[in-house]
């Protein structure tokens, strides 16, 4: 097997470094290569992505990534040519961002328990607005016009849908399509039409519920529990999966990875690179150790994942909060901590 490793910028490495360790206990054989792709070449050799490392990117069984984006990079052009080129090209059309509670985490909710906070965001990952369409017209004039446009195809939504439905139907059989209906009258329709085709004709016992996105926000403080496995489009789902780390306690804890089903994956912490972090071994590695779990799962090394699994339950039930300089130990201690939590 074959793992790409992006250690990326700012506390990327560190939390890579981590993810790693966790893997090596698990005794799973895998060849690492890494890729020096980020910030750094950027500035020194102005590539964010080249064709052959694209290429090598491709060849690769799944990928991990630490974190990418520099305050002395412009804005948008390490996601835009570097992120969301990989999720693009790779076609990982599933952003999978599981939000759960673990063992001991105190988040902003203290009336939620750990059964409350216990489902997933099927989130869209290839079209949406973020394909890039639209453009300017006069721009920089009184009368300027800006366009960006939501791309959203049969095929990109029948595909995200049916992975949905395919989940809830291993879980508690229940799936919510969390969206704007009310105002994105042609999207919203489309998803919501997908939805009842897929569900009545193949997954008759998922049980299908509708949420708009802004009532989505207040379920998601108010009443978890009343999710199973959510899908949503590109947008939202980036928004709401922040909303989701903030219920799980935090950046520090919150794991995700972006899906080929039939090529290669790459998971991620979805914090970024935690600037002043940088260093100090003061960030928390375990949504990347989350990330390095759900690598596992999808590679079919099952019993792996779930040793790691119970190393994080150890870990997460040690820390004293999920937040960078606030763990009550160092990086390093939080990647022993799992480790000595997995069971033989
Ligand atoms: C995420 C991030 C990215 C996104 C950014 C960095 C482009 O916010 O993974 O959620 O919007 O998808
Ligand atoms: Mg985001």
């Amino acid at each position: 097997m074959k793992l790409g490793v992006i250690p990326g910028d700012g506390t990327g490495p560190e939390v890579v470094g981590e993810a790693l360790k966790v893997l090596d206990a698990t005794g799973v054989a895998v060849e690492r290569v890494a890729f020096h792709l980020g910030a750094e070449r950027y500035l020194s050799t102005g590539d964010t992505l080249p064709d052959d490392e694209l290429a090598r990117l491709k060849s690769m069984d799944a990928l991990l990534l630490g974190a990418v984006g520099d305050p002395r990079v412009p804005p948008g052009v390490l996601e835009r040519d570097l992120l969301l080129r990989i999720r693009f090209e790779l076609d990982q059309y599933v952003n999978l961002r599981p939000v759960v509670r673990y063992p001991g985490v105190r988040t902003l909710i203290p009336s939620h328990t750990e059964a409350d906070v216990n489902f997933v965001v099927v989130r869209e990952n290839s079209e949406g607005l973020y394909t890039g369409a639209g453009g300017f017209h006069r721009k920089g004039t009184a009368h300027e016009v800006a366009v960006q446009e939501s791309i959203n195809t049969r095929h990109g939504v029948e595909r995200i849908v049916r992975y949905a439905f395919e989940l809830a139907s291993t879980r508690r059989r229940k799936l919510t399509l969390v969206h704007k209906t009310n105002v994105l009258t042609y999207a919203g329709d489309l998803y919501q039409r997908v939805v009842n085709e897929v569900g009545a004709a193949d997954y008759p016992d998922v049980e299908r519920d509708y949420v708009h996105v802004d009532a989505a926000c207040i379920y998601f403080l108010d009443q978890p529990s009343r999710f199973d496995v959510i899908v949503t489009d590109n947008m939202f789902g980036d928004i709401v999966t922040d909303l989701g780390a903030m219920i799980q306690g935090g950046m520090g804890i919150a794991a995700g990875g972006n899906i080929n089903p039939d090529g290669v994956s790459m998971f991620e912490p979805i914090g970024g690179t935690a600037p002043d972090h940088t260093g100090k071994g003061t960030i928390n590695p375990l949504a990347a150790i989350g990330a390095m779990h759900m690598l596992l799962n999808e590679l079919g090394e099952t019993d792996a994942a779930i040793r790691v699994d119970a190393g994080i339950r150890f870990a997460s039930s040690k820390l004293h909060s999920m937040r960078a300089g606030e763990m009550g130990f160092t990086t390093r201690e939080v990647g022993d901590l799992v480790v000595e939590g997995m069971p033989s």
